[in-house]
C-alpha cells in the first residue's frame, strides 16, 4: 500500500490503539460519535430545504431546555441522532446532554460498555437560522468501577479525567477535531467517500496572539479585572499592551475555538452580572472541559480566570463556568489580571 495514501479516521484510531493510547472500546465509541456527526452534518447542510430550521415546539409554545433556552429544531434533532447512534453502540454505561435535564443510563435491553459520554449536540444554535457555522461538542469519561447504572453524580469528574474529547464543526467543510490525550488532530469530511480524512496531525496554537474573541456588548456587565484586561487591549500599541489587537466573535464556541486552534487567539466568556448567579454562561461538562482538553493538547491554556479549567471539581451536570482559553501567554495574561485583582 502506498504510504502517501490519505489516513482515514478509522486508520488513525487503529494506530492510536496499536500505540497503546486507547482501547478498542474507546476507538469504536469515537467511530459511533463520528458517524452521528456525519448525520448531523447532512441535516444541518439541508438548511431551509430540510424543514429543520426555526424553533422546536409548536407555534407560540416554545420548547424550553433545562438551560432556560428555547430549543431549535436542530438542537432536538441532533440530540436524537446522538442518542440513537449510541443506543446500539455498545460502549457506553450512560450519557448526558445539554438538551436533557438528567443523564441517562444505557438500559439493559441495549449492549453496554464502560464509558460515559457527554455532549452539546448542537453548539451555536442561535446561528442556525442565519446560516453561520455551528457544531457538536463531546467529552468521554470512564464510568466509575462497580457502577452499572450511572446517575448524574457519576459524571461529576474533573476535566483531567477525560479520556477523549472532540468537536465537529459544520462550516464550509465539516471537520472533526479530536484528542485522546496524545495531541489534537483535525479530520476533514470527504463527502464523496463519506469518511473523515486526517488533514492536520498535531495542531499547535501559537503562544502569543493579537486576536481576541469576546462578546463586548456585555462590557458594562463585566467584573473590574475583565474591563481592565479588555480596556488595555483596546488602547492598542499606545497602551500598556504595546500592540494592536483584532476581534472576532462568531457566537458559536466551536467556530471561535476552531479558529483559535488553527491560528491562535484568546476566547473568553467571562462572568458578568447577568450570568454571575448561574456561575457563567458556558457549561463545564460539555463545552468548557472538552474544549480545554483539546486546547491544552495543542499547546494552549484554559482557565476560569482564576484556576486551570480541567481541575474544576464539577458540582452539577449543567454547571456553568467563566472561560478563558487559547494562546498560552495571552490566557496567562488574562488570568493574571484576575488574580491581581482578587
Ligand atoms: P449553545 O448554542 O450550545 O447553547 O451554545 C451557545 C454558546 C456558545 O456556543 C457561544 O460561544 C455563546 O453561547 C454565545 O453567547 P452569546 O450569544 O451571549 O454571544
Ligand atoms: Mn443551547
Ligand atoms: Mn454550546
Ligand atoms: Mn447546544
Amino acid at each position: 500500500m502506498s504510504s502517501s495514501a490519505s489516513i482515514s479516521l478509522t486508520r488513525f484510531l487503529i494506530e492510536e490503539e496499536r500505540a497503546g493510547h486507547i482501547h478498542a472500546d474507546l476507538r469504536l465509541l469515537i467511530e459511533v460519535v463520528a458517524r452521528a456527526c456525519k448525520t448531523i452534518s447532512i441535516a444541518v447542510g439541508k438548511g431551509a430545504l430540510g424543514g429543520v430550521l426555526g424553533d422546536a415546539g409548536t407555534p407560540g409554545v416554545a420548547s424550553m431546555n433545562i438551560q432556560g433556552e428555547a430549543q431549535k429544531k436542530l438542537d432536538v434533532l441532533s440530540n436524537e441522532i446522538l442518542l440513537e447512534a449510541n443506543a446500539w453502540g455498545g460502549h457506553l454505561a450512560g450519557l448526558a446532554s445539554e438538551e436533557m435535564d438528567h443523564s441517562q443510563a444505557i438500559p439493559d435491553v441495549y449492549p453496554r460498555g464502560n464509558y460515559l459520554l457527554m455532549f452539546d449536540p448542537l453548539d451555536g444554535s442561535s446561528n442556525i437560522d442565519v446560516n453561520i457555522s455551528v457544531g457538536t461538542i463531546f467529552s468521554v469519561l470512564r464510568c466509575p468501577d462497580g457502577v452499572v447504572t450511572p446517575a448524574d453524580e457519576h459524571f461529576l469528574q474533573p476535566g483531567t479525567a477525560q479520556v477523549a474529547a472532540g468537536y465537529c464543526t459544520y462550516g464550509p467543510s465539516t471537520m472533526l477535531v479530536l484528542t485522546v490525550g496524545h495531541g489534537t488532530h483535525a479530520f476533514t469530511l470527504d463527502r464523496e467517500v463519506g469518511s473523515f480524512v486526517l488533514t492536520t496531525r498535531g495542531m499547535r496554537i501559537p503562544e502569543e496572539t493579537r486576536e481576541f474573541a469576546v462578546n463586548v456588548s456585555n462590557q458594562r456587565f463585566w467584573e473590574a479585572p475583565m474591563q481592565r484586561y479588555v480596556g488595555d487591549m483596546l488602547t492598542g500599541k499606545e497602551g500598556p499592551r504595546g500592540k494592536d489587537f483584532n476581534m472576532r466573535w462568531v457566537a458559536s464556541m466551536v467556530a471561535d475555538v476552531h479558529r483559535i486552534l488553527t491560528r491562535g487567539g484568546i476566547f473568553s466568556y467571562p462572568l458578568d452580572s447577568k450570568c454571575r448567579d448561574k456561575g457563567g454562561k458556558l457549561r463545564l461538562m460539555y463545552e468548557a472541559n472538552p474544549m480545554s482538553f483539546l486546547v491544552e493538547q495543542a499547546g494552549g491554556a484554559a482557565t476560569t480566570g482564576r484556576m486551570r479549567m480541567l481541575e474544576v471539581q464539577p458540582t452539577g451536570l449543567h454547571m456553568r463556568v467563566p472561560v478563558f482559553m487559547g494562546s498560552k501567554q495571552e490566557v496567562e495574561t488574562a488570568t493574571r489580571y484576575h488574580r491581581e485583582h482578587d
